[in-house]
């Protein structure tokens, strides 16, 4: 590591074209990183603490089983936020409804926060990278009075902020506020964040399709043809392609941004409307995409584009090196490969 610059200098120093007050963008900047910084101590221990590992036995609202872990990392990651004030609600994928603060101070809060705790669940107990990922707006109802459901159901293009937390062979906080990406790797021995990926632009073209494959059946035969052309020999085309699918979306994803790559969560047979949720997973993957120079689609257009109707719903997913996600699009309008 050349420059020894940490995330809150960066933040200080290197956002001036954030349209908004810096303090309240650090202050919650603030919490995300302490309540990863927590999760990244507690999960580095999980398979030691019967407290963190396995299920709690309880559903979330999707009807999936609650990890404890899930559970625990909602928790922080909502005191962390509702601390500081600059917040007046959160929806987080574990909590059915959203979290409207009505004390004094939080009603002044100007944002709002859509959180996936832990994504990547079914991970943990083997050990394999699993991640945080959130998404920022600012309210649209009146400041000094508890947010509304508007607040929380803008367009994807409304964020003023997004990221992720990936804990995996180290831990990395990646984030945009609109201008550019960075990426920033934890030191866990003196509890700091460095600026490690400066600029983190997604090469054009890659050679990396992630998919969960086990579900061709329920595929379209649109998506069908598509992992056929993946898997043809052309050499012009650096194909075959190499498949590549960790089963958490920001493991897989952080890996095609650096390297390269396509994923797809198509909608199917199996899951009508996709799997993924469009408000705290989709939504800022896809700003985080599109600000790396990548393309984030449900098939027709940007996932930024689409209008919220509910906090929980899904949508189909294709992200990635913009090269590879044009040829989808081409396949999924069906024009010739
Ligand atoms: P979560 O752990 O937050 O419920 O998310 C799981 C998601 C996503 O992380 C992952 O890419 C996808 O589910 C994997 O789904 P399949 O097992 O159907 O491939
Ligand atoms: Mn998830
Ligand atoms: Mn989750």
């Amino acid at each position: 590591m050349q420059n020894l610059i940490t995330l809150g200098e960066f933040i200080i120093k290197n956002q001036q074209d954030f349209p908004y007050a810096k303090g309240q963008l650090t202050r919650m900047f603030n919490a995300i990183t302490l309540a990863s910084k927590v999760m990244n101590s507690q999960i580095n221990k999980a398979g030691l603490v019967d407290e963190l590992m396995g299920k709690v036995g309880t559903e979330n609202v999707q009807g999936e089983e609650q990890k404890k872990l899930d559970v625990y990392a909602n928790k922080i990651f909502i005191n962390a936020l509702k601390a500081r004030n600059e917040v007046c609600g959160i929806a987080s994928e574990e909590e059915e409804e959203t979290i409207i603060f009505e004390n004094e101070a939080s009603v002044n809060g100007k944002y709002i926060v859509l959180i996936d705790p832990i994504d990547g669940s079914s991970n943990i107990e083997v050990n394999v990278s699993i991640g945080t990922v959130f998404a920022i707006y600012r309210r649209i109802s009146p400041v000094g009075k508890p947010a509304i459901l508007e607040d929380f159901l803008q367009t994807g293009r409304q964020q003023v902020a997004a990221g992720y937390v990936i804990f995996g062979s180290s831990t990395m906080l990646v984030f945009t506020t609109g201008n550019g990406v960075n990426g920033f790797t934890y030191d866990p021995s003196i509890g700091v964040f460095y600026l490690s990926h400066p600029n983190i632009k997604i090469p054009e073209d890659g050679n990396i399709y992630s998919i969960n494959e086990g579900n061709s059946a329920y595929f379209s035969d649109d998506i069908k043809t598509y992992i056929d052309y993946c898997k043809e020999i052309d050499a012009d085309t650096n194909r075959p392609f190499t498949g590549r699918y960790i089963g958490s979306m920001i493991a897989d994803l952080h890996r095609n941004i650096l390297k390269g790559g396509i994923y797809l969560y198509p909608d199917s047979k199996k899951s009508p409307q996709g799997k993924l949720r469009l408000l705290y997973e989709c939504n800022p993957m896809a700003f985080l995409i599109e600000q790396a120079g990548g393309i984030a689609t449900d098939g027709h257009q940007s996932i930024l584009d689409l209008k919220p109707t509910d906090i929980h719903q899904r949508t189909p997913f294709y992200a990635g090196s913009t090269e590879m996600v044009k040829v989808l699009q081409d396949v999924l309008t069906n024009q010739s490969t």
